[in-house]
């Protein structure tokens, strides 16, 4: 264990995935894999963890929840606005308060961009970003990162290949931020011209040095990928519904792909998909993205012991 590292984490806040030094996340990796490899210990006892969910989820939610009951803590929170008081009319601050003063950590997720970082304003305690609007996700960013350590090793000769919704993902944000830190050879951002990805997003990476080009075919640069991220089309972040019938059927990744894709692609989606990837390719050995999304329970556990100090407990 190295504390200096492992101080860094305690109380803090995750806003932004590039709130973390590639050291940092390292770290996070190696107690992620610890988990894996020799199960839970209930190092958070006595710790309650709440979740502010005022947006759908499955697999985030219920992932932290998981690991929190894992590690022997307990969870309080909601997972829509109905039932609580704001239905009512009460403001996100006020709510923020109020679990600040039940909760050790509080995990919000909101459809507005910047309401995880007003959550971490109002709070006391750490506050964790489960997705605000369409700004970021960076505990699927970092479960993303990950999911690709584990299956291929080192990022940095790697061909990396972003297809699907560009312009509302958030997970697309944060997945491309990580790339800044850990730096692949190559990104493909791949998608129609509607949805493009947002041009500041576009511009921080690329004074980051990762060398991307858009493409709007994936046909053009299929057979140099290592990593496939398919993502959903954000239906319900289109402001204009005209603007979604233009592009809802824009795109589906098929078993037809593994005909031309490199023999060790890696295909990853956060989840959940609709039509957008075939489910004749879960059968194939590309697909990855149900693991994907079980290394969400180790990944958070890991930050959460990190985060609440733990972790001390881990390894005695
Ligand atoms: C993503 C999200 O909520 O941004 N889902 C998730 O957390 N795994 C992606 C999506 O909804 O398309």
């Amino acid at each position: 264990m190295n504390s200096s590292i492992a101080s860094r984490f305690k109380g803090r806040d995750v806003i932004s995935v590039l709130d973390f030094s590639k050291e940092d996340i390292e770290y996070l990796f190696k107690l992620t894999d610890h988990y894996l490899s020799n199960g839970y210990k209930e190092v958070l006892r006595g710790k309650v963890m709440a979740v502010a969910f005022f947006e759908p989820s499955t697999r985030t939610r219920l992932s932290f929840e998981a690991a929190m009951n894992r590690l022997g803590g307990s969870v309080i929170g909601f997972s829509s606005e109905e039932g609580t008081s704001v239905a009512k009319g009460e403001k996100f601050v006020d709510t923020i308060r109020m679990l600040d003063s039940y909760a050790d950590v509080i995990v919000v997720r909101h459809r507005y961009e910047g309401s995880a970082k007003l959550a971490a304003e109002v709070a006391e305690h750490p506050v964790i970003n489960a997705g605000d609007g369409r700004n970021e996700h960076p505990t699927q960013a970092l479960l993303d990162l990950y999911t690709i350590y584990r299956f291929r090793g080192d990022v940095s000769s790697l061909v990396i290949g972003l297809i699907g919704d560009l312009k509302y993902a958030r997970v697309v944000n944060s997945f491309l931020y990580i790339l800044t830190i850990f730096k692949p050879k190559k990104v493909y951002l791949i998608s129609h011209p509607l949805l493009r990805l947002r041009e500041d997003v576009r511009r921080f990476i690329e004074s980051r040095n990762v060398k991307v080009e858009e493409v709007f075919d994936i046909n053009e640069v299929l057979s140099e990928l290592d990593v496939l991220y398919v993502t959903r089309i954000q239906k319900e972040r289109f402001p204009d519904p005209l603007e979604y019938e233009k592009v809802k059927n824009a795109y589906r990744v098929t078993a037809e792909i593994t005909k031309r894709c490199k023999d060790d692609l890696i295909i990853l989606h956060p989840l959940p998909r609709v039509d957008e990837l075939d489910r004749s390719l879960d059968s194939t050995k590309h697909a990855v993205y149900f693991k994907q999304a079980s290394f969400g329970v180790p990944l958070r556990a890991a930050l959460l012991t990190l985060i609440l100090g733990g972790v001390e407990g881990v390894y005695t």
